[in-house]
C-alpha cells in the first residue's frame, strides 16, 4: 500500500500537466474522481497537447470532436460522451453524464444539447496551429480533385491514409486511488487525426479504453483505439487481475490478446494499469515513437516521477 492512505495518481505521457491539479485534488481529501477530472481538464485546456481537447486534431473534414470517460471503481458507474463538439471539457461532461442521467454514453448533438443544459463552457476547439497541420497533411495526401469536391465525396477511399502511429490515436489516461481507498480511472481525447467523420475510439467505450474496479485495479490505454476496443483490453487487464494474475502478467496477458488481432490497421497500443494497492505497470506492445513515459505520484514525499513503460517481449 501507498503512503498516506494509500492515494496515488497515474498519467500517461500526454497528462504530465494535469498531475499537480491530481494530486493537490487528493491531497484536499477529494474523490479519485476529482483527482482524474481536475488531470483531465488541466490537459484538454493546454493547447500544446495537440491529441486532447482544444488544439487537438479534426478529423478529414477539418473538424474537432472529443471523447471521454470516467469509470468509479467502487460502484461501477461510469460516463462517457463522444464526437462532442464545440466543448472544452468533454471529461466533465462525462462525468455529469454519470452524476445525472440513467445513461452512460451520449454521442455528437445528444451529447452537445447535454453539454449546453449542464451549463458545460463553451469554446472553439480548433486553433490556428492544429488547422495548418491538418492542411499541410491533406496537401500532402489528399488528391487535389478529391479536396475540391470537400465536404461531399467518397471519403473512405482516403481514411486509411492516416494508419500511422503519429496520427492514428493519442490520449490521456488518468488513475487514482483516494484516501478512501476508492479508484477511479478516466480518458480523453480528440481522436485519430484526419479520421472518418462520427469515428469514436476507445477513450469513450468502458471496458475498452479504460476500466476501474476497486476490488482489483484498474485500467486505460492509448494508441490506436479500434484495437483494445476488439480486444476489450482495460475489462481484460482489470479481469485477468481478478483471476489471479499480478498487475503486469495481466498486462502483458492484455498485449497477446492485442497481438492476435489480425486484419484492419494493427499499430501501436500502450496499456497503463494500477492493482488495488496502486502499485502500477505500464507495458507497450512495441516500440512507438512517443508515448513511453509516464507519469505516477505515490502519494509519498518522493513526489511526481515520471517512468518509462516497459516493451513487452
Ligand atoms: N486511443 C484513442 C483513440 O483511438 O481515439
Amino acid at each position: 500500500m501507498n503512503e498516506r492512505q494509500g492515494m496515488m495518481v497515474l498519467a500517461n505521457c500526454e497528462g504530465g500537466g494535469g498531475m499537480k491539479a491530481a494530486q493537490a485534488a487528493l491531497e484536499r481529501g477529494g474523490a479519485g474522481l476529482d483527482a482524474v477530472e481536475a488531470g483531465i481538464r488541466v490537459v484538454e485546456a493546454d493547447t500544446s497537447v495537440v491529441t486532447v481537447g482544444r488544439g487537438g486534431a479534426p478529423d478529414l473534414l477539418g473538424v474537432v470532436s472529443c471523447d471521454a470517460a470516467v469509470m468509479d471503481g467502487a460502484t461501477g458507474r461510469a460516463g462517457a460522451v463522444g464526437n462532442l463538439r464545440g466543448f472544452l471539457h468533454a471529461v466533465s461532461v462525462a462525468r455529469q453524464v454519470m452524476e445525472r442521467l440513467p445513461h452512460v454514453l451520449l454521442v455528437s448533438e445528444g451529447a452537445e444539447r447535454f453539454a449546453g443544459e449542464i451549463g458545460a463552457e463553451p469554446a472553439e476547439m480548433l486553433t490556428d496551429e492544429a488547422w495548418a497541420r491538418y492542411e499541410q497533411w491533406m496537401r500532402e495526401r489528399v488528391p487535389v480533385g478529391v479536396r475540391a469536391r470537400l465536404p461531399e465525396g467518397d471519403l473512405a477511399k482516403i481514411a486509411w491514409e492516416s494508419c500511422n502511429e503519429m496520427t492514428a490515436g493519442g490520449t490521456t489516461v488518468f488513475l487514482s486511488i483516494d484516501g478512501n481507498g476508492d479508484i477511479a480511472a478516466g480518458t480523453s481525447t480528440s481522436g485519430w487525426a484526419q479520421r472518418y467523420p462520427g469515428r469514436l475510439g476507445d477513450s469513450p467505450i468502458i471496458g475498452a479504453g479504460l476500466y476501474a474496479d476497486n476490488r482489483y485495479g484498474a485500467c486505460g490505454c492509448t494508441h490506436v483505439g479500434e484495437m483494445t476496443t476488439r480486444a476489450c483490453t482495460a475489462r481484460s487487464v482489470v479481469l485477468y487481475m481478478k483471476a489471479g494474475a499480478s498487475v503486469r502478467e495481466a498486462c502483458l496477458e492484455a498485449v497477446r490478446d492485442l497481438r492476435s488481432l489480425k486484419g484492419g490497421y494493427l499499430g501501436p497500443v500502450v496499456i497503463h494499469a494500477i492493482d488495488r494497492q496502486g502499485s502500477p505497470c505500464v507495458v507497450s506492445t512495441g516500440p512507438v515513437v512517443k508515448g513511453l513515459d509516464y507519469f505516477y505520484w505515490g502519494g509519498g514525499a518522493v513526489g511526481i516521477e515520471m517512468r518509462r513503460a516497459e516493451i513487452a517481449a
